[in-house]
Protein backbone atom coordinates (compact mmCIF):
# COMPACT_ATOMS: atom_id res chain seq x y z
CA UNK A 1 0.00 0.00 0.00
CA UNK A 2 1.35 3.43 -0.55
CA UNK A 3 1.83 5.67 2.20
CA UNK A 4 1.26 9.21 1.99
CA UNK A 5 4.52 11.51 2.81
CA UNK A 6 5.24 10.82 6.47
CA UNK A 7 7.32 12.86 8.78
CA UNK A 8 7.93 10.74 12.09
CA UNK A 9 9.13 12.42 15.12
CA UNK A 10 11.27 10.76 17.74
CA UNK A 11 10.68 12.05 21.03
CA UNK A 12 13.69 10.49 23.03
CA UNK A 13 16.19 9.38 20.02
CA UNK A 14 19.00 9.25 22.15
CA UNK A 15 17.23 6.59 24.79
CA UNK A 16 17.97 3.39 24.67
CA UNK A 17 14.69 2.17 22.94
CA UNK A 18 15.12 4.16 19.60
CA UNK A 19 18.52 2.95 19.77
CA UNK A 20 17.79 -0.79 20.36
CA UNK A 21 14.32 -0.91 18.75
CA UNK A 22 13.19 2.55 16.88
CA UNK A 23 16.30 3.15 14.39
CA UNK A 24 16.89 -0.10 13.75
CA UNK A 25 12.67 -1.03 12.74
CA UNK A 26 12.83 1.77 10.25
CA UNK A 27 15.89 0.67 8.55
CA UNK A 28 14.71 -2.70 7.84
CA UNK A 29 11.32 -1.16 6.70
CA UNK A 30 13.23 0.85 4.23
CA UNK A 31 15.54 -1.52 2.99
CA UNK A 32 12.49 -3.79 2.63
CA UNK A 33 10.80 -1.07 0.56
CA UNK A 34 7.99 -0.26 2.93
CA UNK A 35 8.78 3.62 4.04
CA UNK A 36 6.94 5.95 2.34
CA UNK A 37 8.42 7.38 -0.98
CA UNK A 38 9.00 10.64 1.03
CA UNK A 39 9.86 10.55 4.36
CA UNK A 40 11.70 12.39 7.10
CA UNK A 41 13.12 11.24 11.02
CA UNK A 42 13.12 14.40 12.91
CA UNK A 43 15.27 12.88 16.23
CA UNK A 44 14.60 15.02 18.89
CA UNK A 45 16.15 15.10 21.88
CA UNK A 46 17.67 17.67 24.82
CA UNK A 47 21.96 17.30 24.19
CA UNK A 48 23.04 19.49 21.86
CA UNK A 49 23.87 17.46 18.25
CA UNK A 50 24.58 17.65 14.56
CA UNK A 51 22.88 15.40 11.97
CA UNK A 52 26.21 14.42 10.94
CA UNK A 53 27.04 13.28 14.40
CA UNK A 54 23.80 11.68 14.98
CA UNK A 55 23.51 9.98 12.08
CA UNK A 56 26.87 8.15 12.77
CA UNK A 57 25.58 7.42 15.93
CA UNK A 58 22.55 5.62 14.13
CA UNK A 59 25.46 3.42 11.81
CA UNK A 60 27.03 2.24 14.83
CA UNK A 61 23.59 1.07 16.61
CA UNK A 62 22.53 -0.05 14.01
CA UNK A 63 25.61 -2.59 13.43
CA UNK A 64 24.86 -3.69 16.96
CA UNK A 65 21.09 -4.24 16.91
CA UNK A 66 19.64 -4.25 13.78
CA UNK A 67 18.50 -7.89 12.29
CA UNK A 68 20.18 -6.45 8.37
CA UNK A 69 23.34 -4.63 9.34
CA UNK A 70 24.72 -1.65 7.21
CA UNK A 71 26.47 -3.83 3.90
CA UNK A 72 28.25 -0.30 2.46
CA UNK A 73 28.38 3.45 3.68
CA UNK A 74 27.19 4.20 0.19
CA UNK A 75 23.58 2.32 0.79
CA UNK A 76 23.14 3.71 4.52
CA UNK A 77 24.06 7.72 3.69
CA UNK A 78 20.68 7.05 1.27
CA UNK A 79 18.93 6.24 4.85
CA UNK A 80 20.96 8.49 6.83
CA UNK A 81 19.60 11.22 4.33
CA UNK A 82 16.16 10.96 5.69
CA UNK A 83 17.06 11.74 9.49
CA UNK A 84 17.91 15.18 11.37
CA UNK A 85 18.28 15.78 14.61
CA UNK A 86 16.59 18.32 16.98
CA UNK A 87 17.85 19.45 19.77
CA UNK A 88 14.20 19.65 21.75
CA UNK A 89 13.51 21.06 25.27
CA UNK A 90 9.86 19.65 26.17
CA UNK A 91 9.61 21.82 28.75
CA UNK A 92 10.15 25.12 26.19
CA UNK A 93 7.76 26.69 24.01
CA UNK A 94 10.70 28.08 21.68
CA UNK A 95 11.53 24.16 20.97
CA UNK A 96 7.60 23.88 19.39
CA UNK A 97 7.54 26.97 17.50
CA UNK A 98 11.21 25.65 16.10
CA UNK A 99 9.50 22.34 15.20
CA UNK A 100 6.35 24.16 13.56
CA UNK A 101 9.17 25.81 11.52
CA UNK A 102 11.22 22.49 10.31
CA UNK A 103 7.53 20.38 10.31
CA UNK A 104 5.94 23.09 7.46
CA UNK A 105 9.26 23.57 5.54
CA UNK A 106 9.48 19.80 5.16
CA UNK A 107 5.72 20.11 4.18
CA UNK A 108 6.73 22.50 1.77
CA UNK A 109 9.74 20.59 0.33
CA UNK A 110 7.40 17.18 -0.24
CA UNK A 111 5.01 19.77 -1.78
CA UNK A 112 2.11 18.31 0.29
CA UNK A 113 1.04 18.19 4.02
CA UNK A 114 2.73 15.15 5.11
CA UNK A 115 1.45 12.78 7.49
CA UNK A 116 3.01 13.40 11.40
CA UNK A 117 3.85 10.22 13.43
CA UNK A 118 4.90 11.24 16.91
CA UNK A 119 6.55 8.83 18.72
CA UNK A 120 7.10 9.70 21.99
CA UNK A 121 10.02 7.03 23.99
CA UNK A 122 10.12 9.63 26.68
CA UNK A 123 9.25 9.33 30.35
CA UNK A 124 5.55 9.42 31.46
CA UNK A 125 5.92 12.48 33.34
CA UNK A 126 6.43 14.73 30.13
CA UNK A 127 3.50 13.25 28.32
CA UNK A 128 1.34 16.55 29.61
CA UNK A 129 3.41 18.97 28.67
CA UNK A 130 4.43 17.50 25.10
CA UNK A 131 0.82 17.09 24.65
CA UNK A 132 -0.35 20.52 26.00
CA UNK A 133 2.19 22.56 23.21
CA UNK A 134 0.95 19.43 20.26
CA UNK A 135 -2.01 21.26 20.92
CA UNK A 136 -1.16 25.04 21.52
CA UNK A 137 0.75 25.26 18.42
CA UNK A 138 -1.64 22.58 16.13
CA UNK A 139 0.74 20.60 15.43
CA UNK A 140 -1.57 17.97 14.93
CA UNK A 141 -4.67 18.99 13.56
CA UNK A 142 -5.39 17.05 11.06
CA UNK A 143 -6.58 13.96 12.58
CA UNK A 144 -6.91 11.59 9.75
CA UNK A 145 -2.91 12.34 9.29
CA UNK A 146 -1.48 13.18 12.35
CA UNK A 147 -0.99 9.71 14.51
CA UNK A 148 0.90 9.21 18.30
CA UNK A 149 2.52 6.32 19.24
CA UNK A 150 2.47 6.22 23.07
CA UNK A 151 5.14 3.43 25.10
CA UNK A 152 4.68 2.03 28.32
CA UNK A 153 4.01 2.37 31.34
CA UNK A 154 0.75 3.74 30.32
CA UNK A 155 -0.24 5.08 33.99
CA UNK A 156 0.90 3.30 36.79
CA UNK A 157 -2.16 2.26 38.28
CA UNK A 158 -6.29 2.58 36.93
CA UNK A 159 -6.75 5.98 38.41
CA UNK A 160 -3.22 7.44 36.67
CA UNK A 161 -4.13 5.87 33.26
CA UNK A 162 -7.84 7.30 33.28
CA UNK A 163 -6.25 10.89 33.80
CA UNK A 164 -3.81 10.20 30.91
CA UNK A 165 -6.69 9.18 28.68
CA UNK A 166 -8.24 12.42 29.64
CA UNK A 167 -5.60 14.35 29.24
CA UNK A 168 -4.79 12.88 25.77
CA UNK A 169 -8.42 12.86 24.66
CA UNK A 170 -7.79 16.69 24.75
CA UNK A 171 -5.08 17.04 22.12
CA UNK A 172 -6.00 13.69 19.87
CA UNK A 173 -9.02 11.55 19.23
CA UNK A 174 -9.34 8.20 20.28
CA UNK A 175 -8.34 7.01 16.57
CA UNK A 176 -5.13 9.15 16.63
CA UNK A 177 -4.03 6.96 19.76
CA UNK A 178 -1.87 3.87 19.67
CA UNK A 179 -0.93 2.80 22.50
CA UNK A 180 1.77 0.39 22.12
CA UNK A 181 2.51 -3.24 23.36
CA UNK A 182 4.88 -5.14 21.48
CA UNK A 183 4.28 -8.26 22.35
CA UNK A 184 1.22 -7.95 19.95
CA UNK A 185 3.28 -7.46 17.05
CA UNK A 186 5.23 -10.81 17.51
CA UNK A 187 5.00 -13.06 14.90
CA UNK A 188 3.83 -15.77 16.91
CA UNK A 189 1.63 -13.59 18.78
CA UNK A 190 0.11 -12.62 16.11
CA UNK A 191 -0.68 -16.43 14.97
CA UNK A 192 -2.58 -17.10 17.82
CA UNK A 193 -5.85 -15.72 15.68
CA UNK A 194 -4.42 -17.09 12.39
CA UNK A 195 -4.48 -20.94 14.34
CA UNK A 196 -7.51 -20.26 16.37
CA UNK A 197 -9.51 -18.92 13.56
CA UNK A 198 -7.72 -20.33 10.14
CA UNK A 199 -8.69 -23.29 11.30
CA UNK A 200 -11.95 -25.76 12.11
CA UNK A 201 -10.84 -28.30 14.08
CA UNK A 202 -9.66 -26.59 17.41
CA UNK A 203 -12.13 -24.15 17.98
CA UNK A 204 -14.99 -26.65 18.72
CA UNK A 205 -12.53 -28.19 21.41
CA UNK A 206 -11.60 -24.23 22.60
CA UNK A 207 -13.72 -24.18 25.86
CA UNK A 208 -14.52 -25.35 29.35
CA UNK A 209 -16.05 -28.80 28.20
CA UNK A 210 -12.69 -29.63 26.62
CA UNK A 211 -9.81 -27.48 28.14
CA UNK A 212 -8.77 -28.19 31.86
CA UNK A 213 -6.39 -25.15 32.71
CA UNK A 214 -3.65 -22.82 30.27
CA UNK A 215 -0.72 -21.44 31.30
CA UNK A 216 1.65 -18.80 30.07
CA UNK A 217 4.97 -18.41 30.65
CA UNK A 218 6.89 -15.55 30.16
CA UNK A 219 10.52 -16.11 31.40
CA UNK A 220 13.74 -14.23 31.03
CA UNK A 221 17.20 -15.23 31.48
CA UNK A 222 17.73 -11.29 32.04
CA UNK A 223 18.07 -9.62 35.44
CA UNK A 224 17.07 -5.65 35.57
CA UNK A 225 20.41 -5.22 33.79
CA UNK A 226 21.06 -1.29 34.26
CA UNK A 227 17.17 -0.74 34.64
CA UNK A 228 16.89 -0.89 38.65
CA UNK A 229 16.30 2.46 39.89
CA UNK A 230 13.44 2.50 36.96
CA UNK A 231 12.47 -1.43 38.17
CA UNK A 232 12.21 -0.32 41.79
CA UNK A 233 8.96 1.16 40.94
CA UNK A 234 8.09 -0.85 38.66
CA UNK A 235 8.07 -4.90 39.32
CA UNK A 236 6.81 -7.56 37.37
CA UNK A 237 3.05 -6.77 38.25
CA UNK A 238 3.45 -3.61 36.18
CA UNK A 239 6.23 -3.68 34.07
CA UNK A 240 4.95 -7.39 32.24
CA UNK A 241 1.66 -8.71 33.75
CA UNK A 242 -0.38 -5.73 33.09
CA UNK A 243 0.50 -5.10 29.34
CA UNK A 244 2.19 -8.33 27.54
CA UNK A 245 0.47 -11.20 29.70
CA UNK A 246 -2.97 -9.43 29.54
CA UNK A 247 -2.59 -9.02 25.83
CA UNK A 248 -1.84 -12.96 25.38
CA UNK A 249 -4.67 -14.04 27.41
CA UNK A 250 -7.23 -11.67 25.38
CA UNK A 251 -5.66 -13.55 22.26
CA UNK A 252 -5.75 -16.85 23.95
CA UNK A 253 -9.52 -16.65 25.38
CA UNK A 254 -11.19 -13.97 22.73
CA UNK A 255 -14.53 -14.81 21.12
CA UNK A 256 -14.29 -15.41 17.36
CA UNK A 257 -14.35 -11.53 15.84
CA UNK A 258 -16.62 -11.19 12.92
CA UNK A 259 -14.76 -9.23 10.77
CA UNK A 260 -10.38 -8.19 11.35
CA UNK A 261 -12.17 -4.24 11.74
CA UNK A 262 -9.51 -3.31 14.16
CA UNK A 263 -12.50 -1.90 16.51
CA UNK A 264 -14.49 -5.44 16.40
CA UNK A 265 -11.17 -7.24 17.41
CA UNK A 266 -10.93 -4.51 19.97
CA UNK A 267 -14.01 -5.15 21.67
CA UNK A 268 -13.58 -9.42 21.50
CA UNK A 269 -10.67 -8.53 23.70
CA UNK A 270 -11.86 -6.29 25.94
CA UNK A 271 -14.70 -8.97 26.67
CA UNK A 272 -12.14 -10.89 27.84
CA UNK A 273 -10.55 -8.65 30.19
CA UNK A 274 -14.14 -7.36 31.64
CA UNK A 275 -14.41 -11.46 32.45
CA UNK A 276 -11.69 -11.82 34.30
CA UNK A 277 -12.95 -12.04 37.86
CA UNK A 278 -11.45 -9.51 40.30
CA UNK A 279 -9.90 -10.42 43.14
CA UNK A 280 -10.40 -9.26 46.23
CA UNK A 281 -7.42 -8.36 48.70
CA UNK A 282 -8.19 -10.92 50.90
CA UNK A 283 -7.82 -13.81 47.70
CA UNK A 284 -4.13 -12.05 46.88
CA UNK A 285 -2.00 -14.61 49.14
CA UNK A 286 -4.13 -17.31 47.67
CA UNK A 287 -3.97 -16.67 44.05
CA UNK A 288 -0.74 -14.76 43.69
CA UNK A 289 3.08 -15.43 44.51
CA UNK A 290 5.47 -12.82 44.22
CA UNK A 291 9.31 -13.39 44.22
CA UNK A 292 12.58 -11.82 44.71
CA UNK A 293 15.51 -13.18 42.60
CA UNK A 294 18.70 -14.52 44.99
CA UNK A 295 22.47 -14.70 43.69
CA UNK A 296 22.51 -18.27 41.54
CA UNK A 297 23.70 -19.20 38.34
CA UNK A 298 22.26 -18.60 35.09
CA UNK A 299 23.62 -20.30 32.07
CA UNK A 300 26.80 -21.26 34.00
CA UNK A 301 27.35 -17.68 34.53
CA UNK A 302 27.00 -16.94 38.28
CA UNK A 303 24.87 -13.93 38.54
CA UNK A 304 24.49 -11.73 41.82
CA UNK A 305 21.01 -11.16 43.33
CA UNK A 306 18.34 -8.37 42.93
CA UNK A 307 19.17 -6.86 46.35
CA UNK A 308 22.58 -6.50 45.25
CA UNK A 309 22.03 -4.66 42.40
CA UNK A 310 22.51 -1.18 40.79
CA UNK A 311 19.83 1.58 41.91
CA UNK A 312 18.20 -1.13 44.22
CA UNK A 313 17.04 -0.36 47.60
CA UNK A 314 19.26 -3.00 50.30
CA UNK A 315 15.56 -3.86 51.92
CA UNK A 316 13.68 -4.03 48.52
CA UNK A 317 10.65 -5.87 48.56
CA UNK A 318 10.04 -5.13 44.53
CA UNK A 319 8.77 -8.18 43.01
CA UNK A 320 10.82 -10.08 39.77
CA UNK A 321 8.78 -12.77 39.73
CA UNK A 322 4.91 -13.27 39.60
CA UNK A 323 2.57 -16.57 39.38
CA UNK A 324 -1.02 -16.32 39.66
CA UNK A 325 -4.19 -17.44 39.10
CA UNK A 326 -7.24 -15.98 37.01
CA UNK A 327 -10.52 -16.79 36.17
CA UNK A 328 -12.92 -15.90 33.10
CA UNK A 329 -16.65 -15.18 34.21
CA UNK A 330 -18.02 -16.23 31.00
CA UNK A 331 -19.95 -19.12 29.22
CA UNK A 332 -16.67 -20.30 27.08
CA UNK A 333 -13.89 -20.28 30.29
CA UNK A 334 -16.29 -21.06 33.63
CA UNK A 335 -14.42 -22.86 35.87
CA UNK A 336 -11.02 -23.16 33.71
CA UNK A 337 -7.87 -21.69 35.24
CA UNK A 338 -5.18 -19.11 33.18
CA UNK A 339 -1.86 -19.45 35.49
CA UNK A 340 0.43 -17.06 34.67
CA UNK A 341 3.92 -16.22 35.67
CA UNK A 342 6.81 -14.06 34.10
CA UNK A 343 9.80 -13.97 36.10
CA UNK A 344 13.62 -11.89 35.79
CA UNK A 345 16.70 -14.57 36.03
CA UNK A 346 15.55 -17.50 35.15
CA UNK A 347 16.50 -21.08 33.87
CA UNK A 348 15.36 -19.92 30.29
CA UNK A 349 13.77 -17.21 27.85
CA UNK A 350 10.98 -18.64 27.47
CA UNK A 351 7.22 -17.48 26.66
CA UNK A 352 4.96 -20.17 25.67
CA UNK A 353 1.30 -20.84 25.94
CA UNK A 354 0.45 -24.49 27.39
CA UNK A 355 -3.04 -25.90 26.65
CA UNK A 356 -4.02 -28.25 28.72
CA UNK A 357 -7.16 -30.90 27.55
CA UNK A 358 -8.94 -32.77 30.07
CA UNK A 359 -7.75 -35.97 30.61
CA UNK A 360 -9.52 -39.73 29.22
CA UNK A 361 -12.85 -40.49 30.91
CA UNK A 362 -11.52 -43.63 31.54
CA UNK A 363 -8.67 -45.76 30.89
CA UNK A 364 -8.53 -48.63 28.71
CA UNK A 365 -5.06 -49.74 29.89
CA UNK A 366 -3.34 -51.85 32.56
CA UNK A 367 -1.36 -49.17 33.56
CA UNK A 368 -4.59 -46.45 34.54
CA UNK A 369 -4.55 -42.95 33.87
CA UNK A 370 -0.99 -42.22 35.98
CA UNK A 371 0.94 -43.08 33.21
CA UNK A 372 -0.70 -40.79 30.28
CA UNK A 373 -0.35 -37.29 29.11
CA UNK A 374 -3.65 -35.36 28.97
CA UNK A 375 -3.16 -33.90 25.29
CA UNK A 376 -1.40 -30.55 25.31
CA UNK A 377 -1.05 -27.92 22.44
CA UNK A 378 1.87 -25.50 23.47
CA UNK A 379 2.33 -22.52 21.74
CA UNK A 380 6.32 -21.39 21.65
CA UNK A 381 5.97 -17.43 21.12
CA UNK A 382 10.06 -16.94 21.76
CA UNK A 383 12.35 -17.47 20.93
CA UNK A 384 11.60 -20.93 19.67
CA UNK A 385 8.59 -20.69 17.51
CA UNK A 386 6.31 -23.69 17.58
CA UNK A 387 2.99 -25.14 17.57
CA UNK A 388 3.16 -28.81 19.44
CA UNK A 389 -0.08 -31.28 19.65
CA UNK A 390 0.97 -33.68 22.00
CA UNK A 391 -0.90 -37.00 22.07
CA UNK A 392 0.14 -40.43 23.67
CA UNK A 393 0.68 -43.66 21.08
CA UNK A 394 1.77 -46.77 20.99
CA UNK A 395 5.17 -47.46 21.80
CA UNK A 396 7.09 -49.51 19.35
CA UNK A 397 7.86 -53.15 20.78
CA UNK A 398 5.31 -56.44 21.63
CA UNK A 399 3.39 -55.37 24.81
CA UNK A 400 0.66 -52.68 24.44
CA UNK A 401 2.38 -49.86 26.12
CA UNK A 402 1.92 -46.22 25.50
CA UNK A 403 4.21 -43.02 24.84
CA UNK A 404 3.69 -39.41 24.62
CA UNK A 405 4.33 -37.82 20.96
CA UNK A 406 3.94 -34.64 19.06
CA UNK A 407 3.19 -33.16 16.23
CA UNK A 408 5.42 -30.26 15.32
CA UNK A 409 4.48 -26.99 13.38
CA UNK A 410 8.23 -25.13 13.17
CA UNK A 411 7.30 -21.26 12.17
CA UNK A 412 10.73 -21.29 10.75
CA UNK A 413 10.06 -24.12 8.23
CA UNK A 414 7.92 -21.80 6.42
CA UNK A 415 10.12 -18.37 6.43
CA UNK A 416 13.78 -17.83 8.02
CA UNK A 417 12.89 -14.26 8.01
CA UNK A 418 10.69 -12.47 10.50
CA UNK A 419 10.15 -9.01 10.96
CA UNK A 420 10.94 -7.97 14.48
CA UNK A 421 7.54 -6.73 16.59
CA UNK A 422 8.57 -2.60 16.08
CA UNK A 423 8.86 -3.12 12.04
CA UNK A 424 5.30 -4.68 12.28
CA UNK A 425 3.89 -1.96 14.74
CA UNK A 426 5.42 1.05 13.09
CA UNK A 427 4.45 -0.22 9.67
CA UNK A 428 1.10 -0.44 10.92
CA UNK A 429 0.83 2.99 12.70
CA UNK A 430 2.11 4.51 9.19
CA UNK A 431 -0.83 2.36 7.57
CA UNK A 432 -3.11 3.71 10.37
CA UNK A 433 -4.26 0.57 11.20
CA UNK A 434 -4.55 0.78 14.84
CA UNK A 435 -5.57 -3.05 15.26
CA UNK A 436 -2.62 -3.77 17.23
CA UNK A 437 -2.54 -0.78 19.33
CA UNK A 438 -4.71 -0.82 22.68
CA UNK A 439 -7.79 1.19 22.82
CA UNK A 440 -8.32 3.42 26.25
CA UNK A 441 -10.96 1.06 27.72
CA UNK A 442 -8.61 -2.25 27.32
CA UNK A 443 -5.47 -0.23 29.02
CA UNK A 444 -8.28 0.70 31.69
CA UNK A 445 -9.67 -2.57 32.15
CA UNK A 446 -6.55 -4.34 32.42
CA UNK A 447 -5.52 -1.71 35.15
CA UNK A 448 -8.20 -2.85 36.80
CA UNK A 449 -7.40 -6.58 37.14
CA UNK A 450 -4.05 -5.77 38.46
CA UNK A 451 -5.00 -2.31 40.62
CA UNK A 452 -6.26 -4.32 43.38
CA UNK A 453 -3.48 -6.45 43.65
CA UNK A 454 -1.52 -3.98 43.52
CA UNK A 455 -2.87 -2.41 46.31
CA UNK A 456 -2.91 -5.53 48.60
CA UNK A 457 0.79 -6.05 47.95
CA UNK A 458 1.80 -2.40 48.80
CA UNK A 459 -0.49 -2.42 52.09
CA UNK A 460 1.59 -5.55 53.07
CA UNK A 461 4.67 -5.32 51.50
CA UNK A 462 6.32 -8.73 52.35
CA UNK A 463 2.95 -10.26 51.30
CA UNK A 464 3.87 -13.34 49.44
CA UNK A 465 7.08 -12.46 48.78
CA UNK A 466 9.63 -15.66 48.13
CA UNK A 467 13.20 -15.16 47.52
CA UNK A 468 14.29 -17.69 44.23
CA UNK A 469 17.44 -18.89 43.32
CA UNK A 470 18.46 -16.88 40.01
CA UNK A 471 18.46 -19.73 37.24
CA UNK A 472 15.63 -21.41 38.96
CA UNK A 473 11.92 -21.23 37.27
CA UNK A 474 11.13 -18.84 40.22
CA UNK A 475 9.81 -19.91 43.93
CA UNK A 476 8.64 -23.26 45.42
CA UNK A 477 5.00 -21.40 46.54
CA UNK A 478 4.63 -21.14 42.70
CA UNK A 479 4.43 -24.39 41.65
CA UNK A 480 2.44 -24.88 45.11
CA UNK A 481 0.04 -22.76 43.72
CA UNK A 482 -0.77 -24.84 40.42
CA UNK A 483 -0.29 -28.30 42.87
CA UNK A 484 -3.39 -27.02 44.72
CA UNK A 485 -5.68 -28.39 41.95
CA UNK A 486 -3.13 -31.13 40.72
CA UNK A 487 -1.46 -29.77 38.10
CA UNK A 488 2.13 -28.43 37.65
CA UNK A 489 3.98 -25.73 35.32
CA UNK A 490 5.26 -26.96 32.06
CA UNK A 491 8.94 -25.55 31.58
CA UNK A 492 10.52 -27.41 28.81
CA UNK A 493 8.03 -26.77 26.04
CA UNK A 494 10.23 -28.01 23.37
CA UNK A 495 11.72 -30.63 24.67
CA UNK A 496 9.47 -32.35 27.30
CA UNK A 497 8.01 -35.34 24.98
CA UNK A 498 11.08 -36.19 23.90
CA UNK A 499 12.56 -36.59 27.85
CA UNK A 500 9.19 -38.34 28.73
CA UNK A 501 9.73 -40.87 26.14
C1 LIG B 1 9.60 -4.92 28.35
C2 LIG B 1 9.92 -4.92 29.83
O1 LIG B 1 8.32 -4.39 28.13
O2 LIG B 1 9.65 -6.24 27.85
C3 LIG B 1 11.27 -5.55 30.08
O3 LIG B 1 9.90 -3.59 30.32
C4 LIG B 1 11.34 -6.92 29.43
O4 LIG B 1 11.53 -5.65 31.47
C5 LIG B 1 10.91 -6.86 27.97
O5 LIG B 1 12.68 -7.38 29.52
C6 LIG B 1 10.81 -8.24 27.35
O6 LIG B 1 10.61 -8.12 25.97
P1 LIG B 1 11.05 -9.30 24.98
O7 LIG B 1 10.57 -8.86 23.64
O8 LIG B 1 12.54 -9.40 25.09
O9 LIG B 1 10.37 -10.54 25.46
Amino acid sequence: KNIKPSIILIFGATGDLAKRKLFPAFYNLYLDGRMPEKFKIMALGRAENSDEKFRAYVAENLNEFSRNKIPSQESFEQFASHITYLQNNIDEEASYQNLKVQLDTTDIAFGERANRLFYLSIAPSFISTLSNNIKKLGLAANPDQDRIIIEKPFGYNKSSAILLNQLLSQTFREEQIYRIDHYLGKETVQNILAFRFGNSMFEPLWNRNFIDSVQITVAEEVGVENRGAFYEDTGALKDMVQNHIMQILTMVAMEAPTSLQADEIRNRKADVLKAIRRITPQEAEHYTVRGQYDHGTVKEKPVSGYLQEKGVAENSTTETFVAMKFYLDNWRWQGVPFYVRTGKRMQEKQSSIVISFRPVPHSTFSFGKEGMMPNRLIINIQPAMDIRLQFMTKKPGLSLSLRPAEMVFDYFSCSTKSPEAYETLILDALLGDPTLFMRSDQVEEAWDVVTTIQEAWENDKFLNLHKYEAGSWGPEASDALLARQGHTWISNTYNEVKEQA
